[in-house]
């Protein structure tokens, strides 16, 4: 049925919706979520039997997303879609035909799919393509994966982009579990975030099975030329081959985080803990599909500098993927516990000095951003808790729900005691596994079992709720980056012994350069240290920006232009570029984007493309 034609048919379909209304009761436990279509509480998915075909030459999955729902008693079902081709809905076992309805659709939440169902119907199917500018899809071309002989697909489901390539009730209030099967070329490994192979099959054929309920935007799968190698127990990497030894040397240490992680918030839930790296063109650092972490190749360093990502995704197994944030309003649940978690699971591996590293730059991140948020439109987004209607959920991505969230959580342990706030925040796991939180009743959770329990007294308002940072915000020191900030104040006079520093430490020295220090200084630093050249990628990215800022950049403008062209991390191109535009180089900075962005997922090259052309 064409868009048209089923147009046509809303007056028919509007009559049965508008005496929807029946006597029985409305579940209340599932929230309004302002960036879905889908209304829970009359029908609701339950189940994903998903089969789809990896199509390379259209850069195509097609096939059919088969949906187990419960049902109370409604005649239409509404799921979330975005630039999908819809062929048929059917709905029973038995498959009978029904009739479907897309709405108008809105630019940034998609087309609801209205599917007309029986009271009765337990099972919907639909049968569909995405479209090649699906923005979920990562279709990498040979060239631009390691092994350069064949092509690479990953997908990226947070937050709301799960609908661009299955139709789906796509809010993370609503948790599903799946089956799949999916078909690739022969000669090419599927991955998903669950139960998976470690091998090539001879017809290109996988089963796939996630038992654990999940919000949907935690389906994963990438497909590519993709070997396996265990690094302990339950936990393993998986890579292209040319990258396979070097990833499982970094990430040698995962056994022993998914360990450490147990000791302090409990048992694991979900089985194996394994991790891909994934082509350039990622988007992100890591995202934390269940049972399988995606990973930018580019925290691989060569000394396990940059392994604190993976000790961050593996905390969403508990935070985020295990208690979820009920709507995008609430993403600090999500990154302000996970990146508390993270640094827990780092100060038990490799001790509190490293943490505090860790805290201090990104301490400075999160001022830096707060300024930056203050200049904009949205000044209210230096809040925990967020108001996202009408906005694009992605927008709730700052360091406020990552750095204030997780600085939150060290002022109440600092106020508490570690000791009771570790038995707190296991309870808290324990008690709400697999289920879905909001801010207020996280908020009241927390007054009941620590701060009245206890009598501990938190501005718990005023970090929540108020802008900006509450006057007792715990400000994190590093002793070791006090000598960083001494030797680059004095960098003009005298180059830094840099014996024993950690690439933190590298990174500090950077960003702490003094404001007018020259070319020359610059250049120097650059000759003895090799820094334009440096193999970590969060050196080069701090190196360029400052580079581009204080003037040096038009001497190392091919190794920056290698960079942007090669990386697809958004957390490095926005900065670099931005640094770009706001010293009078946007042309630059468009001829570098036009070679670089047939790289960019959709993601990256959306926000990049903002920048350059639309003054965000
Ligand atoms: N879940 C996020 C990535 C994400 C957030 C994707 C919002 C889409 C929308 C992931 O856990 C994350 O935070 N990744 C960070 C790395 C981390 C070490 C802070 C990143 O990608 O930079
Ligand atoms: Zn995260």
């Amino acid at each position: 049925m064409n868009f048209l034609k089923s147009t046509l048919l809303l007056p028919l379909f509007l009559l049965p919706f508008a005496c929807r209304q029946t006597e029985e009761a409305k579940t209340p436990d599932l929230k309004a979520d302002p960036h879905s279509f889908a209304q829970p509480n009359e029908a609701v998915t339950k189940h994903l039997d998903l089969h789809l075909a990896v199509d390379f030459d259209q850069k195509k999955l097609s096939g059919y997303a088969k949906w187990t729902i419960e049902n109370k008693g409604a005649d239409e079902i509404i799921f979330d879609t975005r630039n999908l081709d819809i062929q048929k809905v059917t709905i029973g076992k038995d498959e009978r035909v029904t009739e479907y309805f897309l709405v108008d659709p809105d630019e940034l939440l998609g087309t609801a799919l209205r599917v007309k169902i029986e009271p009765e119907t337990d099972m919907v199917t639909i049968y569909y393509a995405t479209k090649p500018g699906a923005a979920a899809l990562g279709w990498m071309e040979p060239s631009q994966t390691a092994g350069k002989k064949l092509p690479f697909l990953f997908t990226q489901g947070q937050a709301i982009l799960t609908r661009t390539w299955i139709p789906c009730q796509d809010s993370p209030g609503i948790r599903i579990t799946y089956d799949a099967t999916i078909q690739t070329p022969i000669g090419m490994l599927a991955l998903m975030s669950a139960e998976n192979p470690q091998e090539k099959t001879a017809d290109g054929i996988y089963h796939f099975r996630m038992e654990q309920p999940i919000p949907p935007y935690l389906i994963a799968l990438a497909v590519g030329d993709i070997a396996f190698k265990a690094v302990g127990p339950r936990t393993g990497v998986y890579a292209e081959p040319p990258l396979l030894e070097k990833t499982a040397w970094e990430f040698a240490d995962m056994e022993k985080m998914v360990e450490s992680a147990e000791s302090l918030y409990g048992p694991y839930a979900w089985g194996r803990y394994d991790l891909i790296v994934l082509p350039p063109g990622f988007p992100f650092g890591g995202m934390e599909n269940p049972r399988l972490t995606f990973a930018t190749p580019t925290v691989i360093a060569g000394d396990r500098s940059l392994v604190s990502l993976v000790a961050h995704e593996l905390a969403h197994s508990w935070s985020g993927n295990l208690v979820t944030n009920a709507t995008w309003n609430d993403f600090w649940l999500n990154e302000g516990f996970t990146v508390y978690f993270e640094r827990r699971i780092m100060e038990k591996l490799y001790g509190k000095e490293y943490v505090d590293m860790l805290a201090a730059l990104e301490y400075q991140e999160l001022l830096d951003e707060i300024k930056d948020i203050n200049a904009g439109k949205h000044p209210e987004d230096t809040q925990l808790k967020l108001d996202l209607a009408g906005r694009d959920p992605d927008e709730a991505g700052t360091d406020i729900a990552y750095q204030k969230g997780a600085f939150f959580l060290q002022y109440i342990e600092e106020k508490s005691g570690r000791e009771r706030f570790d038995a707190f925040l296991k309870q808290y796991f324990e008690e709400h596994k697999f289920q879905v939180m909001t801010t207020e009743e996280f908020l009241a959770y927390l007054k009941k079992n620590l701060l009245d329990k206890y009598k501990i007294d938190v501005n718990v308002d005023e970090w929540v709720y108020q802008p900006d940072l509450p006057a007792d915000f715990p400000i994190p020191h590093s002793d070791r980056f006090a000598k960083v900030e001494a030797a680059a104040k004095k960098v003009a006079d005298t180059l830094p012994d840099t014996t024993g520093w950690t690439s933190h430490e590298w990174v500090h020295f950077i960003r702490q350069l003094p404001e007018n220090v020259d070319v020359a200084t610059l250049k120097k630093l650059d000759e003895k240290y090799n820094l334009t050249q440096s193999g970590n990628s969060e050196i080069l990215f701090a190196w360029y920006e400052t580079a581009i800022r204080r003037g040096y950049s038009g001497q190392i403008l091919p190794s920056i232009e290698n960079f942007l062209v090669n990386v697809g991390r958004r957390r490095f191109l926005m900065p670099i570029y931005r640094a770009f535009k706001e010293t009078g180089q946007l042309e630059t900075a468009r001829k570098i984007f036009e070679k670089a962005k047939s790289g960019y997922h959709a993601v990256s090259y959306g926000s990049v493309e903002q920048l350059l052309n639309n003054g965000e």
